[in-house]
């Protein structure tokens, strides 16, 4: 949200921008985007701390510009999902303040508090940015709970009126027009009520075994799915922190969220075929009809992909082929802005300008540990999700068109020729590319939904064939330095639909090439 576009000229992105921006999407093909949140904060975390869950942060806009951005989108065609904190508010929040402020207040019970055990926090249970997961309050000489930054507080989801008033929130936003929700770690809404310690292992790292994915959490799910559903194709996308895929699909299917994101695909660290490939295998086994495979490969919360997975030199082939796979293969894609001209990670030389409270609190962390400036400083960085939150590049000015004032967070360092402006008419281009790919794939049945008949890996290049409504395509996509055979099933090639590099297909494929291929016929 805070980095698209600055439409107010203020440094920071807003509902104003966004709106003089949707013919982009038009044009690029988009047809529905999700923003991360836009209510009230005070933004410890990107706004993921919400302090007012009915009005828009001041940053963004005005009630009046969300109103009217959702009524531009929807007038072309584009739907809008709002990004919804439930599992904790701001400590800002007036829930929160009423229930800090007596212990026999009505809404002490909305959150989660506990006596300390022999001077101690309740148990072990760590924070996700790191530290203890309890703060403590001297007036009440108890602890409360907040799985992320202690300004984020977790909220009681056992109790009837906190929950209800979540469920006040959402008919809100759905009944201001929004399509759906993305909902934010909602696996972690209900904790273990014995409050056991968490599992740690010899290098000192946490299982949280108690923390999320606990009983009671499904049919929580099913309510709020039931409850969003009752307004007509509205959709439910859930940020689901999960290792393990067949925990991940227990969350999805009828009557629970519509989709999934599976991070075990779109946040692997390193590039490497195998692992991407295994994991669209493992999908397709594990999902059952009613499920979606997810993919993607950047967001707000990682590095960018081109930055994380481009060796040297060949960057914007790669993310050229990761294009092709997240466009043509199974599933639901999430494209990350920026990623679609092949922006790079922003990494930060000084730590006063970094913005992200992962990083900071690395930083505070390792100095409290005893490491020098400069260690902490990469250990802050490489925790950092700055790192893919700098301003969206719309040309080569001081401010890259995002603004004409500094804006909030910095710019990376590599930004020549990585703009809007330059590449929407450069033929080969990242932009082009993406543009080509969301045009087949809006022509074509089998591309956008169509079932595997095949998929395949050979040596570096993943390939699949797919089929929807009478057509058959096949999908070759080489990733390695290696040439791969033509696969047989590639016999009855009618239509070369897209090739990357040569225009003719021959006996092999080369190192980063792709094709996508009209195949004869019917289902063989
Ligand atoms: C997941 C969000 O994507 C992330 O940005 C945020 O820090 C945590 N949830 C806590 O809300």
């Amino acid at each position: 949200m805070p980095s698209f576009a600055d439409g107010n000229k203020d440094g920071i992105g807003d509902f104003k921008g966004l709106t003089e921006k949707l013919d982009y999407f038009t044009h690029l093909g988009i047809d529905g985007l999700w923003l991360t949140p836009f209510y009230t904060s005070p933004k410890v975390d990107n706004g993921y701390d919400i302090s007012d869950y009915y009005a828009i942060d001041p940053d963004y806009g005005t009630m009046a510009e969300f109103e009217f951005f959702i009524e531009q989108a929807h007038k072309r065609g584009i739907k809008v999902i709002a990004d919804l904190v439930l599992n904790h508010t701001s400590s800002e929040h007036k829930w929160f303040k009423e229930s800090i402020s007596d212990p026999h207040h009505p809404k002490r019970d909305w959150y989660i508090w506990r006596d300390p055990v022999e001077g101690n926090p309740p148990n072990n249970w760590e924070s996700f940015f790191g530290g203890s997961a309890w703060e403590f309050n001297e007036e009440s000489g108890q602890y409360y709970y907040h799985a992320f930054a202690k300004e984020q507080v977790d909220i009681n989801w056992a109790n009837k009126e906190a929950k209800h008033a979540m469920f006040e929130v959402m008919a809100f936003w759905l009944n201001k027009g929004i399509d759906g929700f993305r909902l934010d770690v909602i696996n972690f809404l209900k904790v273990n009520d014995t409050f056991k310690n968490n599992p740690v292992d010899e290098n000192n790292q946490q299982t949280h075994l108690y923390d999320k994915d606990q009983a009671g959490i499904l049919e929580l799910i099913e309510e709020i799915s039931s409850f969003v559903h009752q307004f007509p194709d509205k959709v439910i996308v859930g940020e689901v922190g999960s290792e393990e895929i067949d925990v991940l699909s227990t969350y999805s299917g009828k009557n629970k969220l519509d989709i999934v994101f599976n991070f075990n695909l779109g946040s692997i660290p390193t590039f490497h075929v195998d692992t991407i490939f295994k994991q669209l295998r493992k999908m397709e086994d594990v999902h059952h009809e009613d499920q979606l495979p997810t993919l993607f490969f950047s967001s707000h919360d990682m590095p960018r992909h081109i930055s994380r997975f481009g060796d040297e030199g060949i960057e914007e082939e790669r993310a050229k082929l990761l294009a092709t796979l997240m466009l043509t293969a199974k599933g639901v894609p999430f494209l990350y802005y920026g990623d679609e001209i092949g922006m790079r990670d922003l990494v930060h030389h000084d730590i006063s300008l970094m913005k992200d409270i992962q990083g900071v609190t690395a930083y505070d962390l390792a100095i409290a540990a005893g490491k020098s400036k400069e260690e902490a400083l990469v250990m802050a960085n490489e925790k950092s999700r700055d790192k893919s939150r700098s301003p969206m590049q719309w040309d080569n000015s001081e401010y890259s068109g995002f603004s004409t004032v500094k804006p909030w967070i910095a710019f990376p360092e590599i930004r020549e020729g990585i703009n809007v402006k330059e590449q929407l008419n450069q033929f080969d281009s990242v932009l082009s590319y993406y543009k080509k790919l969301l045009e087949l794939r809006r022509m074509h049945p089998a591309l956008h939904h169509g079932e595997y008949e095949l998929l395949e890996k050979n040596g570096d290049m993943i390939y699949f064939i797919k089929s929807a409504k009478g057509e058959r395509m096949m999908v070759l996509i080489n990733f390695g330095e290696i040439e791969v055979p033509f696969p047989s099933e590639a016999h009855s090639v009618t239509d070369i639909l897209l090739a990357n590099k040569r225009k003719n297909v021959d006996g092999t494929i080369q190192p980063g090439e792709a094709f996508i291929l009209y195949l004869e016929g019917d289902k063989a």
